[in-house]
């Protein structure tokens, strides 16, 4: 007999791609079969984001469009599952929708696609011993592998729908962690990241963040990145440990949210514009050219045009080499939505316009102070214009060969940099 074949669609962050690579095992393992062609598809799954209004209206748009594939396959099953299915739960299930899993319910996915094909299921209990250590998860690269440290989320900033998503915080075991990661060297992967919410506040027995990356680092992996930093939680001996290991990138992701102190209180952020600018100072000191990126949120409840200004303000003094900036969406159940000064609209969108552009000119000037410095880069694929190569530099910043030079993809070239395209690097090779 045929495998029940399944493909699925990923939005949202790099834990939601690690999830689906670990449903992709859950799945393999009960007997269906992966396929990379949603017209090949006997159950279509998408596993969504809820982090804000318009990622969910994405994914309303995508099932009503992808529902007309039905015409040819009239028995073609879909299923929503990850944060937007956590967050709205049975008031997904319609025609179309039969299943509706969580992000702590993927391992009873084979049960759940069995009897959704009688009645739609919505399975979206929370777990705190859930963390699919156990599960080897399906793989899309064989280069860069992806690796939870840690999984939900403690820290209820009042903007953010997370916390209620993916449940409380639980970190994997260090050994566990540290036995994944070899396994993946043995294999030729050239690069993990690490993964979690809030990396900075892992702890296994007493185990922290620092100790942590030092194990990793000590697997011999070529490359190491991590993923999210906050700034409450994040202690001078990680910049310690980044700044001696060759093998952790010079890159530090660390969300601001708001430039104003004023405003990061009623976000829950729990440090001062102040200490952040002191984690920044410190990793510069100790790792001069260092990446720097940010998250931002703009129109947040209550924030003024002095609130605002503060944030342009940290934007110029820290000159971030890229950041994600977005304007605030009310999260139903959150404590932000339930405050009463909400900021219009309108003035979000255009306070978000200001903040892009201020950026985009700062990483423009931020690119062009790079020309002539040589970065290291782990080459993924061909450049678009199939003349040179495309790669990830040590920097975390997209990067551009040009010259048709014998290298292939999970190669490492030395590369100096000659120019700047908007959001990426170009160079040529370095000997
Ligand atoms: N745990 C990470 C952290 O603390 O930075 C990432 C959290 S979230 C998945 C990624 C980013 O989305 C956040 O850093 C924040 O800037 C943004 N975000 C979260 N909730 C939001 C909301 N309600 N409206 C707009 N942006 C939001
Ligand atoms: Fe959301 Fe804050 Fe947790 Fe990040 S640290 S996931 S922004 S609650
Ligand atoms: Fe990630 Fe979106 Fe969930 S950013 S944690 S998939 S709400």
């Amino acid at each position: 007999m045929e495998k029940t074949s399944v493909y699925i669609e990923t939005y949202g962050c790099q834990m939601n791609k690690l999830d689906s690579e670990n449903v992709a095992a859950i799945l393999s393992e009960s007997g269906y079969g992966m396929v990379e062609e949603k017209r090949e598809a006997d159950i279509i799954l998408l596993n969504t984001c809820g982090v804000r209004e318009n990622a969910e209206r994405r994914i309303h748009g995508r099932v009503a469009e992808l529902s007309s594939l039905r015409a040819d396959r009239p028995g073609l099953m879909f299923g929503v599952i990850g944060c937007m299915a956590q967050r709205l739960k049975e008031r997904l299930l319609s025609h179309v929708v039969s299943i509706v899993a969580g992000p702590d319910s993927y391992r009873r996915l084979p049960e759940i696609i069995s009897e959704a094909r009688q009645k739609g299921v919505a399975d979206t209990v929370l777990d705190i011993a859930e963390n699919y250590s156990d599960i080897e998860p399906v793989r899309g690269d064989t280069h860069s592998a992806w690796v939870a440290v840690m999984r939900g989320c403690n820290n209820f900033c009042s903007y953010c729908i997370v916390p209620y998503t993916r449940g409380r915080e639980r970190s994997l075991a260090c050994d566990t962690i540290v036995e994944q990661v070899d396994s993946l060297v043995k294999s030729g992967y050239k690069e993990v990241t690490l993964l979690g919410q809030n990396v900075n506040s892992y702890n296994d027995s007493g185990i922290g963040f620092a100790e942590l990356l030092g194990k990793v680092a000590d697997t011999g992996i070529p490359w190491v990145r991590f993923l999210t930093s906050h700034p409450a939680d994040l202690s001078d001996d990680i910049l310690e440990t980044m700044s001696v290991r060759e093998n952790i990138c010079r890159h530090l992701h660390l969300p601001l949210q708001s430039g104003s102190d004023r405003v990061l209180k009623a976000m829950r952020r729990r440090y001062t514009v102040d200490h952040y600018l002191s984690i920044i100072d410190k990793a510069r000191e100790l790792m001069p050219g260092i990446a720097i990126s940010t998250d931002m949120i703009f129109g947040f409840p209550g924030e003024s045009d002095e609130d605002f200004e503060e944030s342009l303000s940290v934007i110029r003094r820290v000159r971030y080499d890229y950041g994600f900036l977005y304007r605030y969406s009310e999260r139903e159940g959150t404590k932000a939505a339930d405050f009463d000064n909400h900021v219009p609209e309108q003035l979000r969108i255009e306070r978000l316009k200001a903040a892009i552009a201020m950026q985009q000119e700062i990483t423009g000037e931020r690119h062009q102070e790079r020309i002539g410095t040589v970065v290291k880069m782990l080459v993924k694929d061909r450049s678009k214009d199939g003349e040179g190569w495309y790669g990830m530099s040590d920097l975390s910043i997209p990067t551009v060969v040009n010259g048709d030079q014998a290298v292939a993809p999970g190669d490492f070239l030395r590369v100096r940099i000659t120019g700047t395209t908007g959001a990426s690097l170009m160079g040529e090779y370095f000997e």
